[in-house]
């Protein structure tokens, strides 16, 4: 394999790809994957990951696609976008064609397909037309069982949208008929606060929900150990802890800072403070292009007002002290408070106190000011 190839195999700072290697998250995996042997309707069948943007959700649910695939089950993936329902569906019929193969040879002039069916998992033109999404998932659930299979829904930017109306409800009735399905989705913190679409909400509130938080330091270390290694790039066990240190444990920006790692290293195969000081700020600025720009666009005036005012405060912001400084603005404090821990950019760990719960993104502020 060629020097750039190993590179890009080990740090890909890109969004929705799958990484070489899941860090850090083998608790969650576990459990996701040992919920898919629970009963049919059991809560951990219908889980919700829920993370802030680079906190690593496509690539969890890549990779859960293939852990369930190895488990008895035909996984497939769509966004949580218009079309979901008929992609889901083709997504069935296109991967789990593999296990109709035989039927298909079979095949003699005669309709050989089961009820429903005109061969394999391709429905009868009557099917098509007559048929909505409960049903054919129905139909899909029963072939497929025939092989053993059962059926995982892997749902990505979930939100409380019409699309997900249709999931939620058939899902529900789907389990009801006893079919083995299970269904795993994805999204940001605030997916599960909205007012709007109040079905779907109960649907996803719920689920059993995954928060997918920070990774280890000590996991992130091992891993940059493994890579430079293979990398054939040199460090000292210093130089690698205080490069776990900079990612402060958010996985895109393991990739970015590894993947400047070894842009840096090119000519010296090794890792010393400076590059370590370089990489970190190439980083960093991607970050903030990718991360932070896209977490902040959404909110509104007001939201940015406060949080601009909490980021001046520091990194542990007191309530009282941060109401006193806001003079007559406080009373609709609370109103803006939920709403920022709601979409997981603050949380309070304790009465009287908030924190920035993605890292850099107060120092950001601080750089860049909102207003
Ligand atoms: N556990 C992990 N181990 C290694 N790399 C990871 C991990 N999780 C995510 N990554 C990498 O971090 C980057 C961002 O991950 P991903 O695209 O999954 O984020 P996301 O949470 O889906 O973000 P968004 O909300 O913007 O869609 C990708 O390059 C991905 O490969
Ligand atoms: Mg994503």
């Amino acid at each position: 394999m060629k020097g750039t190839e190993k590179q890009t195999l080990f740090f890909q700072p890109t969004f929705g790809n799958k990484p070489e290697c899941i860090v850090g998250r083998d608790g969650e995996i576990a459990s996701f994957v040992h919920g898919l042997k629970e009963p049919i309707g059991s809560r951990e069948r219908c889980t919700l990951f829920l993370g802030q943007r680079g906190m690593g959700k496509t690539a969890l649910l890549l990779e859960l696609e293939d852990r369930a695939s190895q488990n008895g089950f035909l996984a497939v993936r769509a966004t949580a976008h218009e079309g979901l329902a008929e992609e889901i569906i083709e997504q069935i019929q296109l991967k789990g064609s593999a296990f109709f193969k035989e039927d298909r040879k079979r095949i003699t002039g005669v309709n050989a397909g089961a009820f429903g069916f005109s061969f394999g998992l391709t429905f009868s033109e009557e099917t098509r037309k007559q048929f909505g999404f409960r049903a054919k998932m129905s139909m899909l659930c029963d072939r497929l069982a025939e092989k053993g299979k059962g059926i995982l829904m892997l749902i990505d930017e979930v939100r409380t949208s019409p699309e997900m109306r249709e999931i939620a409800a058939s899902y529900q009735e789907l389990v009801g008929d006893g079919k083995n399905i299970a269904i795993a989705m994805a999204g940001l913190p605030h997916a599960v606060s909205g007012i709007l679409n109040d079905k779907v909400l109960t649907f996803l509130n719920r689920a059993n929900k995954v928060r997918l938080g920070l990774l280890s330091l000590s996991s992130i270390e091992a891993y940059f150990e493994h890579a430079f290694t293979s990398l054939g790039i040199g460090f000292s066990d210093e130089i690698i802890k205080q490069a776990a240190e900079r990612t402060s444990g958010i996985p895109y920006m393991m990739q970015l800072l590894g993947y400047y790692i070894v842009q840096f290293t090119r000519t010296s195969h090794a890792i010393d403070e400076d590059t370590l000081c370089k990489a970190g700020e190439a980083a960093i600025e991607d970050m903030e292009n990718n991360v932070f720009l896209p977490i902040l666009s959404p909110l509104s005036d007001s939201d940015r007002f406060y949080l601009q005012a909490m980021a001046e405060q520091g990194e542990i912001i007191s309530v009282p002290k941060l109401m006193e400084k806001l003079g007559n603005k406080a009373p609709s404090f609370q109103q803006y408070r939920r709403r920022l821990i709601d979409a997981g950019i603050v949380e309070s760990p304790r009465r009287g106190e908030l924190v920035f719960a993605v890292p850099h993104l107060a120092e950001y502020l601080r750089k860049e000011p909102l207003l």
